[in-house]
Formats: C-alpha cells, sequence, structure tokens
C-alpha cells in the first residue's frame, strides 16, 4: 500500500458526502456563467437596445441565483469542513493505535518529539487538504472550463486564443510541484526537530538548571528555531517566484480578451453585449490561476505529510502476536530460560543464559551495571525477541502466549519509574482502574507506601506532577511496586525496585514481601545483597552471563563475584560475627565450667 492509497482508504468512508458535496460545487460552478450571460443581455436589450421589459424578471433571477448560490456555497463548505474533521479524528486514531501496537524498537528509534509532530502538525495538514483544496482544485479547474465552453459558444476564436495561456500554466503548475516538494520535506524535518529540542529541554529542564546552562541551551534553540524559519523561507522563495508568473498570466488573459474581443467588436464580428458577458467570465479565469500557487503549496504540504505518517506506522513491529496465541487467565509462573542469547546488531548482550524457576520461587539478580539484568526481564516479558534459545512460561514458549496474556500475568516494576500525571490512587489502580480503594491501601501498605502518602495534603487523592514530580525517589519507587502488586500477577519482577529506599524500609517491604511469597514468582534485580539474600535463587549475571547461581549460602562459601560484593556491602562484618560468636561461645563454656564447679 502506498501512502495515497492509506490516506484514501480514510477518504473512502465518506465518498458518498463528498461526491454529494462536489455535485453542489458543480451546481455552484455553473451558476457562476449566469451573472455574465444576464450582464450581456441587459447591455444588448437594455443599454444598447431601449428595452426595458424583462429588466425586473433579470435582476429578480440575478438576485435568486446569487443568494442560492451562496447558500450552496455555505453547504459544501461545511460538508468538506465537517468531513475534515471526521477523517482527521479518524486517521489520528489509527494512528493513535498503532502508537500502542509499536514495541520497544520503535520507541528507540523514533524520537517523542518527532511523534508528537505526526499527532499535531501532520495531521493538521492533512485535515486542511480534506476541508479546502480538494474541492478548491475541483471548483477552479471547472470554472476554467465552463469559462472556456462559454466563450467557445460566443466565439471560438477569441476562446482559441485563450488557450494558448493553458501549455504555459501547465508547466509553471508542474514545475512548482517539482520544485517546492523539497522544500517542504525539509520544512516537516525542521518542525520535528524543533519540536523534539522542545520537548527534550521542557521535560530535561531541571538538568538544565542544575548545570546552569540554559543560555547554551537558548543558543541551541536558536539554532533550531532559525533552521525551522529558514525551511519555512527557502520555501516561500521557491513558490514565491511563481506566484507573479500565474499572476502574470492571469492578466495576459484580460488583454487577449479586451484586445482581441475589443478588436472584434470594431469590426462589427462580435456584440459589445457578449464581450461584457465574455468579461464577466474572464474571474473564471483568473481566479484558479490566482489560486494555483497556493493549491500547489497545499497540496505538496499535504503529500510530505501522509507520506510522513505512512512511513512512520507502516514500520511492522518486531514482536508479533503469535498466530495461534495460548491465551490464559492466569499462568502458574513456571520460568525456564534455555541457551538464551540475545545479540543488538554485532553486540552480544546475553549469552547462553540457562536457568529454571518453579512456580512461588523467589529469584535474585545481582552483577555489574550494565551485565544485562534488566535485559533478562525484558526478554521474559518479550519487549525483545531472545536471538537464540527459548524462554518458557508454565512449559509453553513465551513467543506462542498472546502477548496481552503473557503481560497481564506479569506485575513490573521498572527500573526507570514512570508515573504519569494523575493521582496516586489513579497511578497506583492503572492496572485495574475499577478495583476498590481498600485494594489500593492494601497494596500501598505492602510497598510501605501507605503511611507517606496519608501524609500527603489530598492523600491518596493528590496528584502528583509528570513523571511523579513532588515525589522523592524512593516515594516514587514505592509507588511504582504497589502498581505492580495490586495487578496481582503470577510473575513479579522489581527492577532496582528499593534502591532508592533506605535499609530500614527496604527490611519492612521485604517482611511484606515474605508475607505473599508463593503467590507470584518473584525476580528481584538489585544492587544490595540485603535485597536478594533471602531468595531461593540468586543468578550472578556479569557481561551477559551467568557466572554464579545458587542460595546465599552456596555463593558465600564460592569465593566469587558474590562473596566479593558481601564483603564490600558488609565490609568483615561476618568475621566479627564469627570471631563474636566463637568468643560468645568460650564465654558460654567458661561460665558452664564454673557453673559446674
Ligand atoms: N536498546 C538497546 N540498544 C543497545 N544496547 C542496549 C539496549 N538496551 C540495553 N543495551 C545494552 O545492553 C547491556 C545490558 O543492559 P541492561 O540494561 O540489561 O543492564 P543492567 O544489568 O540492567 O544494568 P543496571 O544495573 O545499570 O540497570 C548494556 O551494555 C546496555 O548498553
Ligand atoms: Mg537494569
Amino acid at each position: 500500500m502506498t501512502a495515497m492509497q492509506w490516506f484514501f482508504s480514510f477518504i473512502k468512508k465518506h465518498m458518498k458526502r463528498l461526491i454529494f458535496a462536489l455535485v453542489l460545487v458543480t451546481i455552484n460552478s455553473v451558476g457562476a456563467i449566469v451573472t455574465p450571460k444576464i450582464s450581456g443581455i441587459v447591455v444588448d436589450d437594455v443599454i444598447m437596445g431601449g428595452s426595458r421589459d424583462n429588466l425586473l424578471i433579470l435582476v429578480i433571477i440575478l438576485l435568486s441565483v446569487t443568494l442560492l448560490r451562496s447558500v450552496i456555497r455555505f453547504c459544501f463548505a461545511m460538508i468538506f469542513e465537517k468531513t475534515s474533521q471526521k477523517v482527521l479524528y479518524e486517521i489520528r486514531d489509527y494512528v493513535y493505535q498503532n502508537f500502542m501496537k509499536q514495541d520497544f524498537t520503535f520507541y528507540n528509534n523514533n524520537r517523542t518529539g518527532d511523534l508528537m509532530s505526526r499527532q499535531t502538525g501532520d495531521m493538521d495538514a492533512i485535515r486542511h487538504f480534506v476541508a479546502y483544496p480538494i474541492y478548491a482544485i475541483y471548483e477552479n479547474t471547472l470554472l476554467f472550463v465552463i469559462a472556456l465552453v462559454m466563450v467557445f459558444i460566443v466565439d471560438y476564436r477569441l476562446a482559441l486564443c485563450m488557450i494558448a495561456v493553458m501549455p504555459l500554466t501547465v508547466f509553471v503548475t508542474a514545475k512548482q510541484l517539482l520544485s517546492v516538494k523539497p522544500a517542504f520535506q525539509n520544512i516537516r524535518q525542521h518542525f520535528s526537530s524543533l519540536n523534539t529540542f522542545v520537548q527534550e529541554n521542557i521535560s530535561g529542564n531541571r538538568v538544565v538548571k542544575a548545570f546552569a546552562k540554559e543560555d547554551y541551551e537558548i543558543a541551541k534553540f536558536n539554532i533550531e528555531n532559525d533552521g525551522f524559519r529558514d525551511a519555512e523561507l527557502s520555501a516561500s522563495e521557491i513558490w514565491k517566484k511563481y506566484v507573479p508568473v500565474f499572476e502574470f498570466l492571469a492578466h495576459a488573459l484580460t488583454v487577449i480578451l479586451y484586445m482581441v474581443g475589443g478588436i472584434m467588436v470594431v469590426k462589427g464580428s462580435m456584440s459589445m453585449g457578449n464581450l461584457v458577458a465574455i468579461s464577466g467570465y474572464l474571474w473564471m479565469f483568473n481566479m484558479p490561476l490566482r489560486q494555483a500557487g497556493w493549491l500547489v503549496n497545499d497540496v505538496q504540504r499535504f503529500t510530505t505529510s501522509v507520506e510522513k505518517v505512512y512511513s512512520t506506522i507502516s514500520v511492522e513491529p518486531s514482536i508479533k502476536e503469535p498466530k495461534q496465541a495460548v491465551v490464559k487467565d492466569y499462568f502458574k509462573g513456571d520460568i525456564e530460560f534455555n541457551k538464551v542469547s540475545y545479540s543488538i546488531g554485532q553486540e552480544e548482550i546475553l549469552k547462553d543464559i540457562d536457568f529454571r524457576v518453579k512456580a512461588g520461587q523467589t529469584v535474585g539478580i545481582i552483577g555489574p551495571t550494565g551485565s544485562g539484568k534488566t535485559t533478562l526481564m525484558n526478554l521474559l516479558c518479550r519487549f525483545y525477541d531472545v536471538s537464540s534459545g527459548s524462554i518458557t512460561l508454565d512449559g509453553i514458549d513465551v513467543k506462542k502466549i498472546g502477548l496481552h496474556s503473557l503481560r497481564d500475568n506479569i506485575g513490573l516494576a521498572m527500573q526507570d519509574v514512570f508515573l504519569f500525571s494523575d493521582t496516586i490512587e489513579g497511578n497506583i489502580a492503572f492496572a485495574r482502574p475499577d478495583c476498590s480503594v481498600e485494594e489500593v491501601i492494601a497494596a500501598a501498605k505492602v510497598a510501605n507506601a501507605h503511611d507517606f502518602i496519608i501524609q500527603m495534603p489530598d492523600g491518596y487523592d493528590t496528584i502528583v506532577g509528570e513523571r511523579g514530580v513532588g515525589l522523592s525517589g524512593g516515594q516514587k519507587q514505592r509507588i511504582s511496586l504497589a502498581r505492580a502488586l495490586l495487578k496481582k500477577p503470577s510473575i513479579m519482577i522489581l527492577d532496582d525496585t528499593t534502591s532508592a529506599v533506605d535499609m530500614e524500609t527496604e527490611t519492612l517491604i521485604q517482611d511484606e514481601l515474605k508475607s505473599l511469597e508463593g503467590n507470584y514468582t518473584v525476580f528481584i534485580i538489585a544492587h544490595r545483597i540485603s535485597s536478594v539474600k533471602d531468595a531461593d535463587l540468586i543468578l550472578v549475571v556479569e557481561d551477559g552471563r551467568i557466572v554464579e547461581a545458587g542460595d546465599h549460602e552456596s555463593l558465600l562459601d564460592e569465593n566469587g563475584y558474590y562473596h566479593k560484593v558481601f564483603h564490600h556491602q558488609y565490609g568483615d562484618f561476618d568475621k566479627i560475627l564469627k570471631e563474636t560468636k566463637g568468643r560468645d561461645d568460650t564465654l558460654e563454656n567458661t561460665n558452664e565450667k564454673r557453673m559446674g564447679e
């Protein structure tokens, strides 16, 4: 499908209404011949002939036709305007749904500002095309043809003289069409870029302020702004060259008419009334020529925007819904990674990942930053697909499970917490908006968030700003944890979820989570030993591989990465503990001995 075919698939639904409107345009255009025709009769019969018999009827016809044409114009303009709004609504809806279906790779490859431009500026260019140029092009062509036919009827020689300008008109129109296209593509590019810059700088304004880089960013903005202005100016440089040419052609027609027509009247081969009537058709020749330059611009703006939107949405997501998807409301949560590897281009992110987890177990994942812990979970959720090997849930390959069914069974507290501009309650109840307040509170209590929430001015109704502005890092993490818990999933993934909370709060959360143990399979990704030490299985990931696996005790005995991190975090605490324990034992023995004596 081409971009245009895609666009016309939206127009098709409104075809009947549009054809009706085009019929009205046709009636209106044909009605345009009435005024010049009557003017000609008035000149020949009334002014030159001196007969006033039909003057009143002619004036009444003139007024009625003018009134009727105004009403018809209003009607078809309204139909096109309304249809444009409907088409805009449908296309915007389609594009948004497409955005929602896209995968992580799509969002990695497309800048937010670009996607925003698709939904704003580009949509408006498309809407405008339906609202005006569609009928304006038809109306102007029709007026031109009708005027030409009328001149032909009056005098074919004069008509042939006027046709002489047509090849030149077609040539200039085609040339403008071709030359403005790259200019409009350039404008769209700069508009997207400007949008992205503004969006990123407003979102990242706190960083700009923290680094006192306002002036630097303003200078960068000015470059973007200049770029956009220059793109608009260079486009207008191109099309403004054509506007005078069209104006010249319009004037040339006037000159041809009065010169050739005047000579014919003087020679007596044409009546004065006919010359007046033909001069009345002049605007029907002139208007299309005067508007041609502008309409060509509108058409090119529109085609550029349709192509941009279509190229964005025609990207096939690499993560696809399986053909015969397994759909289940509930999965137990048995998970197996079988020799899983994952590469991005040439870079191998994960290699030979192999482990099994039974439903209800807790898995701790620890390892240096950038070692692949988050990626491991991204593969389980099918945000990306494994390059080789397989991941199974309850013995079914995740690639065969319906995407919604799979993700609906996973509660994910992401490392990069994102909260919506909504109430705290709304954020926690995101997965189940119709759940009861009690359930929201219960989830918040497990996440140790209830106490700080009720201390906020509006409690659970407190609106958190964009991305959770107004909350501390640890508070955001706890709301994100509550949001995942409320889903009551069979698999929980807590990616660095307690990294920003103090140890005491972490312990409280862990105690609460322990009370839910067995209800779901939990993956806890962390850098702190304290977060993972109680897990049934701890995986140590280093450079994309599982280098150690086991429980806390066995990993401590291994003397590897886990042991090293433990000593980093706890110092020689365990040694002191052992020594103290040894001393206590000695003391106890001595006491026992003394008591025995
Ligand atoms: N979309 C991506 N494109 C290219 N490389 C990526 C992408 N996502 C992750 N990586 C790379 O994959 C590696 C593993 O990243 P990952 O986020 O899984 O690390 P991590 O173990 O979770 O680190 P951290 O502890 O800092 O959260 C990193 O080297 C990272 O640069
Ligand atoms: Mg990570």
